[in-house]
């Protein structure tokens, strides 16, 4: 599957934001935590959410879908998910939590590795281990047991996203209290405790460095709507300024776009942040400026792509630092492609504006390399073909509509 993308275009107009493919992914998964009936709002035709419901069917839940609101009945018949879904995607991790908490025993496919790094999962299976859980590999495959789940000070070396929601998922069913030190904040960590705490779980201080889980004997249906995309959200205002154009980004949680608000107003657009919405533009020359992506609050990796795209195009060079994943600068080589000129010294790019971009062929690496792609072709001079947009689907609902309605010339090959 190819994408077409017409250069130098002007992005003018409002967009609406959809649901947060990253807090609606653990929520979904989060609704095995009970056998009452979940009803989700909101939920985006993405392909992400569509393997992660192929997989709560293929675990045994009944689901159905009105609009935009899914309804899920789960019963776990099946502790082992099915090897081809879940090598497709990094999420199915987060089955884990769940299904041990519920049934005492899980076997999952150990994740593949993926355009961005190896991508370990020791973080989840220490969380686990000191949750009572005794942890085997065997066949590619990682085996989690435990008579029963006790709570427990979990320390995580990293602050890593999935860890902190795959422990949250099994310490809401577990014996006693547990305590995620050096947790993650991001705002996904706090709709899923929000989500968890509707069922009738006891969650408290998500978003802070350390949350409090007191297990509960069983959890209850709900209805919810998660939060608006950030990383969505935060690729549309980068594609406003790289465009030189002048978006009204609805349905965003400005708190939520801090760092992209902060260092697009850095490179010299203009920001105005609403209740529920923010408006980009561009008028003047596209400042370099340093970046390091951090977990949250800092600047994110989710958006490092993107505004290497951006400032591909400006007046001096940009360092770009990335801190998260080891392997993340796939699209350098991409945009180089296209014209860019951009210098690659382990964890750090060093962007040296060129006048303009160049259509190209290019290939999408992952989702977000595919974003940034995008908004490369949108600067361009002349046509740009980008492969592998499949990845730019699995995060991005209806996103070659959107763009086109605010004055973007795209088409799928
Ligand atoms: C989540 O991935 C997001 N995915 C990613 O978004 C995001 O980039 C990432 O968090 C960081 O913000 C979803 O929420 C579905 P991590 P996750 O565990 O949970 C290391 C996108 O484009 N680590 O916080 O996998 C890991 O190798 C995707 O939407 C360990 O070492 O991220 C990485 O270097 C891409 N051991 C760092 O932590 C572990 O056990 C951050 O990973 C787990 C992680």
């Amino acid at each position: 599957m190819e994408l077409l993308v017409e250069g130098k275009a002007t992005l003018r107009g409002e967009v609406e934001i959809s649901t947060s493919k990253n807090a609606i992914l653990p929520i979904l998964i989060a609704a095995l935590l009970s056998e009452d009936q979940v009803y989700i709002n909101g939920v985006p035709q993405i392909n992400d959410v569509e393997i992660v419901k192929k997989l709560l069917i293929n675990l045994g839940a009944t689901l159905s879908q009105q609009e935009g609101q899914l309804s899920i009945k789960s019963f776990i018949s099946n502790i082992y998910p099915d090897y081809e879904l879940v090598r497709q995607i990094r999420a199915s991790l987060l089955l884990m939590g769940p299904i041990l908490a519920t049934r005492k025993t899980v076997k999952i496919s150990l994740p593949g590795g993926c355009a961005i790094g190896t991508r370990p999962i020791d973080l989840h299976l220490k969380g686990f281990e000191a949750l009572g859980a005794r942890i085997t590999l065997s066949g590619g495959n990682v085996i989690a047991q435990a008579k029963e789940l006790k709570g427990s000070h979990i320390y995580l070396d990293f602050p890593s996203v999935g860890a902190t929601e795959n422990l949250m998922m099994a310490a809401a069913l577990a014996h006693g209290t547990t305590y995620i030190e050096n947790a993650a904040l991001e705002p996904e960590v706090v709709d899923l405790a929000n989500f968890i705490n509707r069922m009738g779980g006891s969650v408290h201080a998500a978003g802070s460095n350390v949350i409090k889980i007191e297990g509960r004997k069983r959890l209850y249906g709900c209805t919810y709507t998660p939060i608006p995309d950030r990383i969505e959200a935060g690729t549309y205002m980068v594609a406003a300024a790289a465009t030189g154009g002048n978006l009204l980004i609805k349905n965003v949680i400005p708190e939520h776009v801090k760092a992209t608000t902060a260092k697009l107003l850095e490179s010299g657009a203009q920001v105005e942040e609403r209740d529920k919405s923010i408006r980009v533009e561009r008028s003047g020359p596209i400042k370099p400026i340093y970046i390091k992506t951090l977990p949250y609050p800092g600047f994110p990796t989710d958006m490092q792509a993107q505004f290497m795209a951006y400032l591909s195009h400006c007046s001096g060079s940009s360092v770009i630092t990335e801190s998260v994943f080891e392997n993340r600068f796939m699209h350098a080589q991409e945009l180089a492609r296209m014209g860019a000129n951009i210098k690659i010294e382990g964890r750090t790019a060093i962007v040296k504006g060129v006048e303009g971009l160049g259509g190209a062929h290019v290939k999408a690496s992952d989702l977000r390399a595919g974003a940034a792609l995008l908004i490369a072709g949108l600067m361009a001079e002349g046509t740009t073909c980008i492969a592998n947009s499949h990845y730019i689907d699995r995060g991005y609902e209806r996103i070659v509509e959107k763009l086109n309605a605010v004055g973007a010339k795209i088409c799928r090959g």
